[in-house]
This record gives structure tokens, sequence and C-alpha cells, in this order.
């Protein structure tokens, strides 16, 4: 398999002074309430779903999926404001794509995952690029971090997969200063990767009771009614990821199968024969969508809603 680092580019399609207990606090609220979509946020057995998905976001190895989206990461983050000094926070930050390059500008910067290893390889590429950030452990729905924190608050296809988002919305009030911003990227229900969800839901077992999908982040209707209320000058774009990969369409599936936690883990979950059904319908969809000129590699447009708003 070759390397696909900097394959992806995207282009404009449209226009710790709180308390454990303070933070302990806000996920009691959070499980008695309903998100803003109406619909419940209480799961059952919410520690084994969250284990779960920690295991999940740990096998294969991401780090080789984000070297795939750094131009995306790089592109992002030239449309947002990074002020030397600026506190900057990356929320499910991965191997760090977007906290690197908030650190390159002068940035002072925080990154969280659940992911153990993802956060080692992010401190050993912030440790070769000489960088200091500061990266820890923690759940999107449980912010490390006292309130009024950060100037800027950054995720990329990343606060989108916690389970509660009424929850992460209210942690990403809680931490951006008054005056400041956060600034997501969230794959559309409607684009590419929202086709690929389809295709996995068509081939699993429902999701557990109570677990909206991520993809709901990419609704606008659905991101005003989270984060109306606290955040001010909302502004949705929809954008497009250039997904390059340099082998062909099957080779570029048995790639994520191989490095993408989801998609291996989903994989694994299944018998053989609904395995090849799987991969079948999953090389379809990205030889149905390859826009490549170039024989042998796989070219996706996939659509992404930029999401930036001032905390009042
Ligand atoms: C698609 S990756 C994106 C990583 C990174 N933002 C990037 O652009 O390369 C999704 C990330 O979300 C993290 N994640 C999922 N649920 C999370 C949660 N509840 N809290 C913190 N991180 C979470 C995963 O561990 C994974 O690193």
């Amino acid at each position: 398999m070759k390397s696909t680092r900097s394959l992806v580019q995207t282009r404009n399609i449209m226009s710790k002074n709180e308390s454990v207990m303070e933070r302990a606090d806000v996920n009691v609220r959070a499980t008695e309430t309903r998100d803003n979509t109406g619909k419940s946020n209480s799961i059952p057995n919410l520690e084994t779903v969250k284990a779960k998905q920690k295991a999940t976001w740990e096998s294969g190895d991401f780090g080789q999926v984000a070297r795939s989206i750094e131009n995306v990461a790089e592109e992002f983050m030239a449309r947002q404001s990074l002020q030397r000094g600026s506190r900057v926070l990356d929320v499910a930050c991965g191997t760090g794509n977007l906290a690197i390059i908030a650190a390159q500008s002068g940035c002072v910067v925080s990154g969280i995952d659940i992911a153990a290893n993802l956060l080692d390889q992010a401190r050993g590429r912030a440790a070769g690029a000489g960088l200091n950030i500061d990266f820890q452990q923690a759940d999107a729905e449980a912010l490390p971090f006292a309130k009024d924190s950060f100037d800027l608050v950054v995720s990329m296809f990343g606060v989108m997969f916690a389970p509660q988002p009424a929850i992460a919305a209210a942690e990403l009030l809680r931490v951006t200063k008054p005056g400041g911003q956060i600034a997501l990227a969230n794959w559309t229900p409607e684009g590419f990767i929202g086709k690929m969800f389809g295709v996995f839901k068509a081939h699993l077992p429902p999701p557990p009771a109570g677990v909206p999908s991520p993809m709901q982040w990419g609704s606008e209707p659905v991101v005003q009614e989270r984060l109306g209320t606290g955040f001010t000058n909302l502004r949705l774009t929809r954008r497009i990821a250039y997904m390059r990969y340099p082998f062909p369409p099957a080779e570029t599936v048995a790639f994520f199968r191989k490095y993408y936690g989801p998609t291996l883990r989903a994989f694994e979950s299944l018998a053989p024969a609904a395995q090849e059904a799987l991969q079948r319908d999953l090389v379809e969809l990205q030889t149905r969508h390859n826009t490549s000129k170039t024989p042998g590699t796989t070219e996706a447009a996939a659509e992404y809603l930029e999401v930036v708003a001032t905390k009042a």
C-alpha cells in the first residue's frame, strides 16, 4: 500500500480550575435532558457504549488515514482566526492534524481525544516538529478545562462522533471564552461519507439505542438547534474534501478496512458471506463516486459542513 500523504484537497462549493464536581454535574444534568432535536439523550449502558467506541477508534491505525486529510486540515485552519498567543482547543484531535497547525501559528494549544494510541502519535508528531502542545486523553462530553478557557475551539470530523450531542455542544460552549469562536467540520448525510454510512447501516445491526447518527451534525437545522442557544453569528458552509488515493477503488476500501477503526471493526463483526457483501457494496460506492482521471487511482468528492460560531 503506497503512502497517502497530502492527497486530499478541499474547495468551497457554496457560498484547570474547574472542579471535577462541576464537570460531573454537567454529565448528570445532560443525561436527564433531551437533545435539541427532541430525541431522548438517555443511552442505556452508556459506559459500555463509550468503552466500545474508544476501542473502535484505537483499532487499526487512524494515523494513516489522518495523513490523507492533512490538506483538508490546512485549508480549514487557514480560514480560522489563529492569533499568536491565543488559546486553541482541538476536540477529538486524533493524531493532532488541527492542533499542530494551530501551534505552528503560535497559538497555545490543547488537544483531547479518547484514543490513547492516537494521542501518542500526536505527541510524537508535536515533539518531532518542536512544538509544545498539551495533549490529554479525555471525552468531548467532559472536557477537562475550566469554563471560558479558549479563544478558539476546533474539531474536524471529531466531536460529531460523541454519542450525546447535546452534552458535547454544552461542553463546546462552556470552555469557549465569551466572544471566542468554535469551528467544526462535520460530514453531511447527503455527501459521500454520508452515503458510505448508509452502506454500513444496510449491512450492520442498528446502533445502540439512543445514539443519534453522527451525520446529524452535518445537517444545518440540527446544528442550528444544537448551537442556537449560547452561540451567535452561526455560519454554515458546505464544502468539499477531495479524498484522493494512489490506488484503485477496491484497494481504497482495503486501505480503510486495514487502518480505519470503524471500518475494521464493522468487518470483524460480520460472518464471511456478510463481509463479502459489505466489501462489494463499498467498492461499488467508491467506484461510482470515483472522479479520478488517472487510471489506477481513486478520488471522491466528500461534502462536509463547516460550522463557525461565536460565543455570546
Ligand atoms: C475521524 S477521526 C478525526 C481525528 C482528527 N480530528 C482528524 O481530523 O484527523 C475521529 C476522532 O474522534 C475521536 N473521538 C470519538 N469520540 C470521541 C469522544 N467522545 N471524545 C473525544 N474524542 C472522540 C476518535 O478517537 C478519533 O480520533
